[in-house]
């Protein structure tokens, strides 16, 4: 049900040879997450309390700072096109209060986070904290392409858990599990957008980690599910 592999074509006048193409960007992000999604133990396969870490670890990442991301990003990007993208993501994680979404789910998982699970992921959390501070537009928009891509894959999972752990208040999960290949599309074409305004002389996007966010992004979801 991935929707970060549908295809999205790159006009070639905007590619210059030393950038990246948008079709390798999303080819190195949806192996990244297949690989994420593989190393995930089974939830039967998990003890009760192992189950719980999984979802308090996700809720506390994600409860406080997901819109404080996003707001990160819409700061950080210039395009008309990026920005639209990310003020619909906004306007519907406020208009829909995600975030309560988020706490009942955990609440009724009853796997609200306690101290030892928000220190659990204290380094890593700061260091994306710290990443979307330095406000690099293009970086901010793939690690953004990479995590909605992800997050919609992981829904399942944390449907199951949460299931395992004796509930049935799935609202989260299933809003944020639809696959939405549109929404895709026009994301790629925004951090398009964005690469395309970014490629002057002091601010190539090729002279960074592109994939930097990414990683620390990466690094943040493997504290998440270890068990
Ligand atoms: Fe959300």
């Amino acid at each position: 049900m991935t929707s970060v592999s549908s295809g999205c074509s790159v006009p070639s006048s905007s590619v210059t040879p030393h950038q990246p193409t948008i079709a390798s960007i999303q080819t190195h992000i949806d192996r990244l997450t297949d690989d994420l999604m593989a190393s995930l133990q089974k939830p039967d396969h998990l003890s009760a309390e192992q189950r719980r870490g999984i979802i308090a670890r996700y809720t506390s990442v994600l409860e406080g700072n997901f819109i404080y991301w996003m707001t990160g990003a819409y700061i950080a990007v210039r395009s008309e096109a990026a920005r639209m993208k990310i003020m619909e993501n906004l306007l519907e994680e406020v208009r829909d209060a995600h975030p309560l979404m988020m706490r009942k789910f955990a609440m009724a998982a009853h796997a609200v986070p306690t101290d030892s699970d928000t220190l659990a992921v204290q380094r890593s959390l700061t260091n994306v904290r710290l990443f979307i501070g330095r406000l690099s537009g293009v970086r901010i928009v793939v690690t953004m392409a990479f995590f909605e891509g992800l997050i919609q894959r992981f829904m399942p999972y944390l449907a199951e858990l949460a299931r395992l752990q004796g509930s049935t208040d799935m609202e989260y999960t299933d809003v944020h599990g639809v696959c939405d290949i549109t929404h895709t599309e026009e994301l790629y074409r925004a951090l398009q957008a964005e690469m395309t305004l970014a490629h002057t002389p002091d601010t190539a996007s090729s002279t960074k980690n592109l994939f930097e966010g990414v990683e620390l992004l990466q690094t943040l979801i493997e504290n998440i599910v270890v068990a």
